[in-house]
């Protein structure tokens, strides 16, 4: 630690006594990287022996997003009857017409190498004997993949990853981890001829000190995870509130395909156990939907059963718990040996036996909840959004790669290809970007403590909760009418509250997640047809009669 330390040191003070243009006192970063989930902590590793100050930022811990709790792993071809073609095609099945191919293509190739650069970070995955007892990777099964395609860590994959990601980054004197930083916007200005917006740092609240701090930056990249907690229900940690969607949002940029929010089939259901996902590969190691009386649904729906592509089983699951009006369905994996469970899916084993389910002899409740948010940032295959060096890596992106629905395990895959891509681009053109402009501080000077903090937290609720209720797993024109007006209503209320008050973490989470609710019905109120994870009961059919169109929301067209 000392030694870390003293390195740090040494190298800031050599540049500033040799460099002091290139390294000025205020001590801009080269780097600023919004989120410390698989997508930021690989671009800080990737740029780190070539940039010279990076910082990673994560507004609670470094663990808070969903990379920690990511279960099924990550797919990528390694099976020899497997075939990148085959990953192709599954993917592009699943995103029902709106897959970007090119970016499917890109993306596919790269599982191989990103899952040896994994390993090369001291990453651990699971490994069994072939039948010729050498050692291989074992291969976990999953819903849309016509093949064994998921490499993990049992079911544990995102914890492997992320606390290796972390000791790698910490180790490097040139990357600078800071917690409880919560990005409260993003600063830009015109760049050098006048054609675009340029990013060039953000303010950010020190949450432990509640202080906003300026941070200048050369460049800056969004990886901020997803925006599920906008739903009432979600598998998702607390940090995924579509932060960095918002602040994209607001800053200029294209928001593309929101309206394709994914819903996982099996989320634990228990009083008890809050956002707890039972993994789809129980269901690739043979797990069977069933209702309470004991009947396997899903045959009835898809001739995949248990294995179609997560919206197909999310609305069955939904369609079977309305319909029956009962409040979950079950997954039972019992009948598999209890050692091989025990083997395979150790966490979730546990997890179940604290609330007294023992899933060896006994079925799991399961209700769907929302998961992985398909849209985002629209960015092209440098991983550049519409504001010059501004980027965006991971789930907060809309890459072209899922269309209108994720595959399984894919967006693991994702986040290291798009740090790969985006650390190549980034590196070309670091050394050509000037420092960034004084900037100014964040001005408090017309705002006090809150006097109702209860605005915020009933807000909070209500928006979750008619989100769940009017645009969930199965939407109409008329609750997405009805969510609009909502919408907009707490929209004036919190932004009359945020121009008076001090921010909190609570209120600029709100701020956001409003702003990616109105995304998501605008978008949904666009889509005037059935696609993907988008259903609506009043077009329930695909429209074939036009090529398939991404929805793309501009802030050219909205008043903010
Ligand atoms: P995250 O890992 O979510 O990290 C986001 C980071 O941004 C956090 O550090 C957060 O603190 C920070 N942040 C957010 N807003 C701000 C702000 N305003 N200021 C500062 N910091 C901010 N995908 C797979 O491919 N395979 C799986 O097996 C799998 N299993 C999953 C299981 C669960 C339970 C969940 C929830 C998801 C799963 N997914 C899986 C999806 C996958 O885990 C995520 O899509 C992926 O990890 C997202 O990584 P990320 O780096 O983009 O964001
Ligand atoms: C799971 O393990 O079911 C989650 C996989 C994913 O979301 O990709």
């Amino acid at each position: 630690m000392v030694a870390e330390l003293s390195s740090k040191l040494t190298i800031a003070f050599y540049l500033q006594l040799h460099y002091p243009d290139v390294m000025p006192s205020s001590q801009p970063y080269d780097v600023l990287i919004i989120g410390s989930g698989g997508a930021g902590l690989s671009l800080s590793i990737k740029l780190a022996d070539q940039a010279l100050r990076i910082a990673v930022l994560s507004k609670f811990a470094l663990t808070a997003g969903s990379t920690y709790y990511a279960q099924g792993g990550i797919s990528a071809v390694f099976d020899a009857d497997d075939s990148i073609e085959s990953h192709i095609e599954d993917t592009l099945d699943a995103g029902a017409g709106l897959c970007d191919s090119e970016i499917v293509r890109l993306t596919v190739t790269q599982g191989k190498k990103s899952i040896d650069w994994l390993q090369q970070q001291g990453v651990v995955f699971t490994e069994e004997l072939s039948p010729s007892g050498e050692t291989k990777l074992h291969l976990n099964r999953e819903g849309g993949h016509s093949h064994r395609r998921v490499v993990h860590n049992a079911d544990a994959t995102g914890k492997a990853v992320s606390l290796s990601l972390i000791q790698r980054a910490q180790e490097h004197p040139n990357i600078d981890l800071l917690e409880h930083h919560n990005v409260v916007e993003l600063i830009t200005r015109a760049n050098a001829d006048n054609s675009n917006k340029q990013v060039v740092g953000a303010y950010v609240l020190d949450s432990k000190k509640q202080k906003v701090k300026t941070m200048a930056a050369k460049v800056v990249v969004l990886a901020t995870g997803g925006a599920s907690k906008v739903y009432l229900y979600s598998t998702n940690p607390q940090s995924s509130t579509g932060d960095g969607i918002a602040l994209a949002w607001r800053a200029g940029c294209r928001i593309g395909n929101m309206e394709f929010m994914q819903f996982h089939p099996t989320c634990l259901y228990h009083p008890s156990a809050q956002s707890f996902l039972i993994s789809e590969a129980v269901r690739g190691e043979g797990g069977k939907l069933i209702l309470p009386d004991g009947w396997p649904f899903m045959q009835h729906f898809d001739p995949r059963g248990e294995l179609a592509p997560r919206d197909i089983v999310a609305r069955a699951i939904d369609h079977e718990i309305k319909k029956r009006g009962i409040d979950c369905v079950y997954l039972d994996i019992s009948h598999k040996p209890a050692e091989f469970i025990r083997e395979h899916f150790p966490t979730i084993y546990s997890q179940c036996l604290d609330i007294g389910i023992d899933i060896t002899k006994q079925p799991i409740p399961v209700v769907p909840a929302a998961h992985y948010t398909c849209g985002g940032v629209i960015t092209d295959d440098l991983a550049r959004t519409d504001i010059t060096y501004l980027y965006a890596i991971g789930e907060v992106a809309c890459t072209g790669l899922h269309g209108a629905n994720r595959m399984a395990s894919n967006s693991l895959l994702e986040c290291l290809v798009f740090a790969e891509r985006a650390s190549e681009d980034i590196l070309r053109k670091l050394p050509f970007i000037a420092n960034s402009p004084t900037l100014p501080d964040w001005d408090e000077s017309q705002v006090s403590d809150s006097d109702e903090e209860v605005v915020v937290s009933h807000n909070w609720h209500e928006l979750r909760q008619f989100m769940w209720d009017y645009v969930g797993i199965v939407r109409t024109d008329k609750r997405l009418d009805r969510a609009l007006s909502r919408v907009t209503l707490l929209k004036k209320e919190i932004n009359e509250y945020y121009r008076h008050f001090r921010v909190t973490s609570d209120l600029l989470e709100l701020r956001n997640l409003l702003i990616v609710a109105e995304l998501i019905i605008r978008s949904a109120q666009q889509r005037k047809e059935s696609r993907g994870l988008h259903y609506t009961l009043d077009y329930p059919e695909l429209d074939n009669s036009k090529p398939p169109q991404n929805t793309i929301l501009s802030p050219d067209n909205f008043r903010q």
